[in-house]
C-alpha cells in the first residue's frame, strides 16, 4: 500500500447484488464498507473509481420472470431501479451501476474465454446430469427433491438431507421430483466446459502469500488446497438466461464466470463514458490499484477463480480482495419470523439511514468476524454520539455567534487545541485506509468529547450573561465551531448528507480532508438547524413490525415456487460434523436421576470463534469460584461479542468430553430446532454459581 502523498489510481467494486432479490440490512454492510473507503479515498484527492452492477444471469432470474410473467429483461430492469433506489437512499455514491447482461460484459467474457482457451486453460467432458423432460431443462441439484436414500425422509434436496446431513447426487433420491414442474427427472449426458483451476495452483499459492487476501482468510484457502483444487464447470445448457460460449452453440456461461468479468464491465462503461483510459487499470503491469470487497460467502471465487481467469487471459490481478464478515441483528442471524430480516427500504422508511452507516463504522474492523447489529446498542450510540457530542457542539455554540452577528471571531483562542485536532487527522487516516474504522471513529469521538468539556468548562452561557464579555464568548464559540468542522472532515467519508448539511451551515466550499487546515476566522455562518435527531426506539419497532410483514407479502408472492439462489460449485468449504448434538426424546426419569444433575448459573466472560469450526463457539465460563471451558454449537445464532458478559445455566457436573478443539468441561443449556437456538439465561438477580434446581 502506497505510503506517499502522490496521487493514486484506484479502483474500487463492492460484489455484484444478485437481481432477484432486495437488498436488506446484510448487503448494506458491504456496500457502506466500501462506500466509506471510496469516499475517504476521494476526499484524500485520489483518483478513486467505485463501480458495481447487478447480477442478473442464471437459472432464478429466468425462472422468476417467467413466473411473474415477463422476460428476465424486464424483470432485471425493474430490480435494477429498485437496487438503485435503495443504494441512493443509503448515500452508496457509485460511479457506475451497470448490469451483466451488458454488451460490455459479453465483450470482455468472450475475450477472457477465448484467451483462456488459446492458452489451453478449457477442458471439455461429458457429465450426466438430471433432466426435466417437461420443461425440457437440466437440473442443478437443489433444483431436484425427494426422499432422502439415508433416512428417508421426504423432500429433501438434490444434494443433501437437511434431516440427518447425509450428502449424495440427485440421482440417488428416491422418487426424485423436479422441484420446478413436479416431473419424473431423468439422467442424460451432455458436454460440459471447465476451467483448469489447478493448472494455477502454484500462482494461486503464491497469489495469496503475497499480502492480497487477509490472514485469517489465508488459513480458509490452505485448507482448500489441501483438499485439492478442481476444475471448474463454467458452462450450462439451454435454456440458460445469459452468453452463449462463442462456438458452441446451446452451450452458456455459468453466472459466476460472467459476475466477476461483470466489475470489467461496469469500468469500461465508466471509461467511455468520462474518457477514463481502461487498460491503464487492467493492463498487466498496471501500477492502478484494484480492490473487491466481499463478503465471506463467496472468497473462493474472489481470491481462486478470478485471480487465476486474469492471470490466465493475461490480465493484471486484483491488489487486494477485503473480505467481511456476516451482519447479524440482535447476536443472532437476521431472521424473517423475528422481524430482523429487514431490507434496506424498509430499514430507510423508519430510520435515517445515516444512524446505519455511523453503526457499522463504530463496529467495522478489517477482519472477516461477523458484525452484531444490537438495536438497543444502536440506540444508545448513535443518540450518544452523534446527537449528544457531535451535533451538540454545533448546537450550543451557533446561537451565540448568531447573536453577534453571525460571524466568527477573527482571533483564535485556542490554536494549540485546534491544532491538535488537525494532527489527529494523520492518524484518523491511516485508520480509515486500513478499514479499521471502529478505531477512527474511536478517535473521532474523543476529539467530539474534547470539544464538549472544553465548551462545558469554558460556560459561555454564564459568560453571555455578563456585562462586557460578548468578545470571549465569540472566542469560545468560534473555536468550537471549528471544532466541529474538523469533525466533521473526519466524519464525512461515513456521514455524507449530515457533512453536505453541515457545509452548508458552515459556508464553506468542501469538507476534503485537507480543508480541516485552514481555520475558520472572521467567517460568516448560517443559522443553525437541527442535523440529526434522536433515534426513536418506538421506530425500531414499528421496522421490526413491518420487516414481519415483508415477510408474509413475500411469502404470498413465492408459495409454491423455487426462487433461490443457484448452487455454487462444491467449494469445499462445507461444515463439517462437529459433535454438535441432537437429543433423542428422552425416557421419563425418577427426581433422584434429575437431582444428578448439577445446574448452574454461569457467567460467559469470554466468547470466540473456533478455528476450524463453522458451528462451534469456545466459551470462557465463570461459576463463581472457577473457571470452564465449553465448545457450544450456537455459532449459527449468535456472535461473539453478543454473548459477552451475558448470564446462562449450565451442566458444572457433565464428564469432561474431548473434542476435535479441545476439552469440553461442561454444557450450556439452550433450546433449539431448525429455526433458530435460544439460549437459556435467568432472570435478573442470579448470580455465578448458583444453584439451578
Ligand atoms: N451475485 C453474487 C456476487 C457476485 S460478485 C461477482 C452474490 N450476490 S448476493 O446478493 O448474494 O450478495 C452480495 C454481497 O452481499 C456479497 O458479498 C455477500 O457476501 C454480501 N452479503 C449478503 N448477505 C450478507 C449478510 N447477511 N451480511 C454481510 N454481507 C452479506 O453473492
Ligand atoms: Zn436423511
Amino acid at each position: 500500500m502506497p505510503t506517499t502523498n502522490a496521487k493514486r489510481q484506484i479502483l474500487v467494486t463492492s460484489a455484484l447484488p444478485y437481481a432477484n432479490g432486495s437488498i436488506h440490512l446484510g448487503h448494506l454492510l458491504e456496500y457502506i464498507q466500501t462506500d466509506i473507503w471510496v469516499r475517504f479515498q476521494k476526499s484524500r484527492g485520489h483518483e478513486c473509481y467505485y463501480v458495481c452492477a447487478d447480477d442478473t444471469h442464471g437459472t432464478p432470474v429466468m425462472l422468476r420472470a417467467e413466473q411473474e410473467g415477463v422476460t428476465p429483461e424486464q424483470l432485471i430492469e425493474r430490480v435494477s431501479q429498485e437496487h438503485q433506489a435503495d443504494f441512493a437512499r443509503f448515500g452508496i455514491d457509485f460511479d457506475n451501476y451497470y448490469s451483466t447482461h451488458s454488451p460490455e460484459n459479453r465483450e470482455h467474457s468472450e475475450r477472457i474465454y477465448t484467451a483462456l482457451r488459446e492458452a489451453g486453460y478449457i477442458a471439455t467432458r461429458d457429465i450426466e446430469q438430471m433432466f426435466d423432460p417437461v420443461k425440457g431443462m437440466f437440473l442443478a441439484d437443489r433444483f431436484v427433491k425427494g426422499t432422502c436414500p439415508k433416512c428417508g425422509t421426504d423432500d429433501q434436496y438434490g444434494d443433501n438431507c437437511e434431516a440427518c446431513g447425509a450428502t449424495y447426487t440427485p440421482a440417488e433420491l428416491i422418487r426424485p421430483v423436479s422441484a420446478i414442474s413436479g416431473a419424473t427427472p431423468e439422467v442424460r449426458s451432455s458436454t460440459h466446459y471447465f476451467f483448469r483451476l489447478p493448472a494455477f495452483a502454484d500462482f494461486l499459492k503464491t497469489w495469496i502469500r503475497d499480502g492480497h487476501v487477509q490472514s485469517q482468510i489465508v488459513n480458509k484457502l490452505q485448507e482448500w488446497f489441501e483438499a485439492g483444487l478442481n476444475e471448474w464447470d463454467i458452462s450450462r445448457d439451454a435454456p440458460y438466461f445469459g452468453f452463449e460460449i462463442p462456438d458452441a452453440p446451446g452451450k452458456y456461461f455459468y453466472v459466476w464466470l460472467d459476475a466477476p468479468i461483470g466489475y470489467l464491465a461496469s469500468f469500461q462503461n465508466l471509461c467511455e463514458r468520462e474518457g477514463i483510459n481502461f487498460d491503464d487499470y487492467w493492463k498487466k503491469d498496471s501500477e492502478a490499484e484494484v480492490y473487491h470487497f466481499i463478503g465471506k460467502d463467496i472468497v473462493y471465487f474472489h481470491a481462486l477463480f478470478w485471480p487465476a481467469m486474469l492471470e490466465g487471459a493475461g490480465l493484471r490481478t486484483p491488489s487486494g480482495i477485503n473480505c467481511h464478515g456476516f451482519v447479524t441483528v440482535n447476536g443472532a442471524k437476521m431472521s424473517k419470523s423475528r422481524g430482523t430480516f429487514i431490507k434496506a427500504e424498509t430499514f430507510a422508511e423508519h430510520l435515517n439511514p445515516e444512524y446505519l452507516r455511523y453503526y457499522f463504522a463504530a463496529k467495522l474492523t478489517p477482519g472477516v468476524d461477523d458484525l452484531d447489529l444490537n438495536l438497543e446498542d444502536f440506540t444508545n450510540r448513535v443518540n450518544a454520539d452523534l446527537v449528544g457530542k457531535v451535533v451538540n457542539i454545533a448546537s450550543r455554540c451557533a446561537g451565540f455567534v448568531k447573536k453577534q452577528g453571525g460571524t466568527l471571531s477573527a482571533q483564535c483562542s485556542q490554536a494549540d487545541r485546534l491544532q491538535r485536532f488537525i494532527d489527529e487527522g494523520d492518524a484518523i487516516a491511516e485508520d480509515f485506509e486500513a478499514r479499521e474504522f471502529n478505531h477512527a471513529v474511536r478517535r473521532i469521538m474523543a476529539l467530539a468529547d474534547e470539544a464538549n468539556t472544553y465548551i462545558a468548562d469554558a460556560e459561555p452561557w454564564v459568560l453571555a450573561k455578563q456585562e462586557g464579555r460578548d468578545q470571549e464568548v465569540l472566542d469560545i464559540c468560534s473555536a468550537g465551531i471549528n471544532m466541529f468542522r474538523q469533525l466533521m472532515v473526519y466524519l464525512a467519508p461515513i456521514l455524507p448528507q449530515t457533512a453536505e448539511a453541515a457545509r452548508q451551515f458552515l459556508r464553506v466550499d468542501t469538507l476534503d480532508w485537507e480543508s480541516r487546515r485552514t481555520l475558520l476566522l472572521d467567517h460568516p455562518i448560517e443559522k443553525f438547524k437541527p442535523l440529526m435527531t434522536r433515534v426513536d426506539a418506538e421506530r425500531i419497532e414499528q421496522m421490526m413490525a413491518a420487516s414481519r410483514e415483508d415477510l408474509v407479502a413475500e411469502q404470498k408472492l413465492k408459495a409454491g415456487s423455487q426462487l433461490g439462489n443457484e448452487d455454487q460449485p462444491g467449494t469445499g468449504n462445507e461444515a463439517a460434523a462437529e459433535d454438535v448434538e441432537i437429543s433423542p426424546i428422552a425416557p421419563e426419569i425418577g427426581f433422584d436421576d434429575f437431582s444428578k444433575l448439577d445446574l448452574r448459573i454461569a457467567r460467559i466472560t469470554r466468547a470466540e470463534y473456533v478455528e476450524g469450526a463453522d458451528k462451534l463457539l469456545r466459551l470462557t465460563l465463570d461459576l463463581g469460584n472457577e473457571t470452564r471451558t465449553v465448545f457450544s454449537g450456537i455459532r449459527s445464532q449468535y456472535s461473539p461479542e453478543a454473548l459477552e458478559d451475558r448470564l446462562t445455566v449450565m451442566i458444572a457436573n457433565l464428564a469432561p468430553r474431548k473434542m476435535r478443539f479441545g476439552i469440553s468441561e461442561g454444557m450450556v443449556l439452550a433450546a433449539g430446532d431448525d429455526n433458530g437456538i435460544y439460549l437459556l439465561s435467568p432472570d435478573a438477580g442470579a448470580f455465578p454459581g448458583m444453584r439451578v434446581s
